[in-house]
This record gives structure tokens, sequence and C-alpha cells, in this order.
């Protein structure tokens, strides 16, 4: 990877000792790197060691004449092309959710255009706390990324989510969000999350779908750099950080959405979880046991949905068209008949039987089959990770003009 600027924002938890190990690995990677302490990081880090590490001068103090002279907060949060919060107390955390700016690393992570990295680290139980997590869900819908914390045995002698994540792992989120913006000028249409299918006016015929994975695509377009359009079907996400969401319920109002933004769209990723099935007709009124004999069955007749995958194929022009095959077995064969049934330029499939894996989780084992013939298994990943890579494979499509 090309050689970026990094800026390290350290605050007052005792995982800052770490920070020196961090820098190291960071410039490993070919990066230059800068450090800015809170006042209270210097309790449990010295400058002098990082100032060794980095080959760069410390700044800790927003007002220091000479610390200015040199280069002001401003400068420092123009400079940088990614911030990296590690540790990131509940405290930091709070005042950046609130946009104060009451020392040099708030005042420069308020300043600051590039994208910002955040390791948190504290006790289980600040970590918990509904303020910790409100503040957590404001930043994140800000488009800022976390990585961590993990869960063991915390400094302060409790057990659980607290602690600070390796400088390795840290170090290679850093890298995720310095991918550089290949999407840039392309429109991207995600479809996530299942449909649910009207009975009456309270029921629904539905599946386990969450939407993770096709929300964790649409947010690895825009950080590429895409204009994004994400239709989303029954799920409890937040919307990521720059992305354009549509909701619909079942699979004709999937299906008028994808229509509408078809036509813009150059690359198009369906990973919702449409529901093959609809009841022949939907009731308006909630049905009532009471217009049923006494324990009478009841026969729900059902009739077959549109492909929607299958119909964008079929008008597929220069676009790059992405299926998703969920199989509970022979995985492989059924993919590769629902690639040559549909007609798209690639299908990532994923077995759902598997338990750590796939429908609810954060994780997914995915395969990626080719027209070719060619079937990649990628080992089990962040459902991240795995929209990452496909955004590799489609950026490569792309280039070589095969889609
Ligand atoms: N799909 C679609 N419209 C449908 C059904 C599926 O667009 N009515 C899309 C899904 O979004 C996914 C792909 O087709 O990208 C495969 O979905 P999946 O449920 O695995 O397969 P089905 O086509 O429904 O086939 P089967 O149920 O027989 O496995």
């Amino acid at each position: 990877m090309e050689s970026r600027r990094i800026l390290l924002a350290i605050s007052g938890g005792i995982a800052a000792y770490k920070a020196p190990e961090l820098v190291r690995t960071l410039r490993r990677a070919g990066h230059e790197v800068r450090c800015a302490m809170t006042p209270e990081a210097a309790r449990f880090v010295s400058s002098l060691a990082l100032q060794a590490v980095s080959g760069e001068t410390v700044r800790s103090d927003l007002f220091d004449a000479g610390e200015e002279g040199e280069i002001d907060h401003i400068g420092l949060a123009d400079w940088a092309d990614l911030i990296v919060v590690a540790p990131c107390t509940a405290n930091l955390l709070a005042k950046m959710a609130h946009g104060l700016a009451d020392d040099l690393v708030t005042a420069v992570l308020l300043a600051t255009k590039a994208p910002v990295l955040v390791a948190p680290a504290m006790n289980v139980n600040m970590w918990s706390h509904p303020a910790t997590q409100t503040n957590l869900e404001i930043l994140r819908g800000r488009g800022i990324r976390f990585v961590g914390p993990d869960s063991g045995e915390l400094a302060c002698g409790w057990e659980g989510l607290g602690r600070m994540s390796d400088p390795g792992v840290i170090a290679e989120a850093a890298a995720i969000e310095l991918v550089p913006e290949t999407l840039a000028g392309q429109v991207v249409l995600v479809t996530a999350g299942g449909t649910a299918e009207p009975i009456d006016a309270v029921r629904s015929v539905t599946n386990r779908s969450s939407g993770k994975m096709g929300f964790a695509i649409a947010s690895e377009a825009a950080r590429r750099g895409a204009d994004v359009v994400l239709i989303a079907g029954v799920t409890s996400l937040e919307t990521p950080h720059g992305v354009r969401r549509v909701d619909v319920q079942s699979a004709l109002e999937m299906r008028d959405a994808v229509f509408a933004e078809f036509e813009a769209a150059s690359i198009v990723v369906k990973a919702a979880a449409v529901a093959d099935f609809r009841p022949i007709e939907a009731s308006d009124r909630k049905i009532k046991k009471e217009q049923l004999d006494e324990g009478a069955s009841m026969t729900l007749e059902l009739v077959q949905n549109p492909d929607i995958l299958q119909e964008i194929c079929s008008r597929k022009e220069n676009r790059t068209i992405v299926g998703f095959a969920a199989e509970s077995h022979d995985v492989v064969a059924a993919a590769q008949r629902k690639l040559a049934r549909k007609g798209c330029d690639l299908i990532v499939a994923n077995d759902i039987s598997r338990a750590d894996a796939g429908f609810e989780v954060d994780e997914n084992a995915v395969l990626f089959v080719w027209p070719s013939g060619e079937v990649e298994e990628l080992p089990l990943l962040p459902k991240t990770g795995v929209a990452a890579q496909l955004f590799d494979r489609i950026g490569k499509l792309r280039d070589s003009g095969d889609s």
C-alpha cells in the first residue's frame, strides 16, 4: 500500500501504553505517523517514547505557542489522511459525539475532514452504559468507524467487553479505511434484508435475513466513493453513512424500487432475501379466528413472486450484476445452476446450514462462483471484510471489461 499520513490521537486510558507499538506497526506498513495526545494520556505513555517511535514532535497542547508555530491544530486536522483514536475513553467518545473541542485532540477531531477510526477502551460497565451506547450510535451515524473493543480481563479487574483491540488489528482496520475511492462517479444499487409478504393487516410471510450483509456492502461502496442506493426490506439496521435508503416491504415493492433506480446504476448487488412466494390475496383487515369454525385449519394459497435478479439480468447491458445464493446443501452446484439460470456476473454463495456464518450473525463464510466455473472459497470473515473482497473482485471485473 502507498504511504499515507496517519494521525494517532491518544486519550487517557491504561491501553495508551500500547500506543508506541501501534505507531511502529503503522510505520512498518509504510505510513507517516504523527501523535496527538490528551493531557490525561500523558499519565499513561510518555511523549518521548512516542516521539522516538514516530520520528515526529508529539502534540498535546492546544495553545502552546512553540508547537502552534510548527503546525496548528487545523493544520494537523488537514494533514491527516486518517485519524486513528486509540485508546478512546468513554469521556472522549462522549466529547466527540457532542462536538466538544476543549483540548488539542477534540479540536482536531472537530476540525478534520479525514475519516476517523476509533478503538475504544474502557470498563465493561462504562461501555455498556446507555449513554456510551447512544454516543456510539451518534458517531456511527456520522460515518465514524470502530475497531473493538475486545472482550477479556480488564485493567480495572472486571471481565468483559472493553479491552482495546491489539495494535495489529487496529493497523489492519486502518488499512481498510485508507482504501482509495475507486468507485467515485459510479452508482451502486444494493438490495438487503428479507421481504415480508402480507397475509392480512397485521401478519406476513417473511424470512430470517437480518440485512447485515447487504448493509455492509452498501457501506463499503460508499466508502469507496460510490453514490449508493440501498433498497432495504425488513431490517432494524441503521442506514450506513453516505447511503440513500429506500424502504420496502414486499417483493413487488422491492421490484418497483429496483426498477426505479436501475437505469442510473452501473453496479447492482442483490443481497436481499426475496420471498419466492406471496399469499394470493392479502386482506386489508385482520383475519379473525371467529370467521373460522372452531378448530378449523386454514390454507394459505401462495403465488410466485417475480425473480427480480433474473429480470434485471435480462436488461444488463454494461452493468455488473452480482447475485447471492443462500443454500443449505450442495452449495457449489446449486449456486452454479442459479448463476446460469439468472445470468449474473458473479454469485456470492453461502451455506446457511453453518451456525457461525450467514443469517443474523456478523460473520459470513462465502464462495464466489464465477461463470467460468471457477469457485473461490473465502475464509470466515466479518461481513465488512466480505464486502471489501467483493468490491475488489468487482473492480477487477470492470477493469478487465468482462462484465
Ligand atoms: N432473488 C430475486 N427475486 C426473487 C428471488 C431471489 O431477485 N424473487 C435474488 C436474490 O436477491 C438473490 C438471488 O436471487 O440475489 C438468489 O436468491 P435465493 O433465495 O438464494 O434463490 P432463489 O432464486 O429464490 O432460488 P431457491 O429458492 O430455489 O434457492
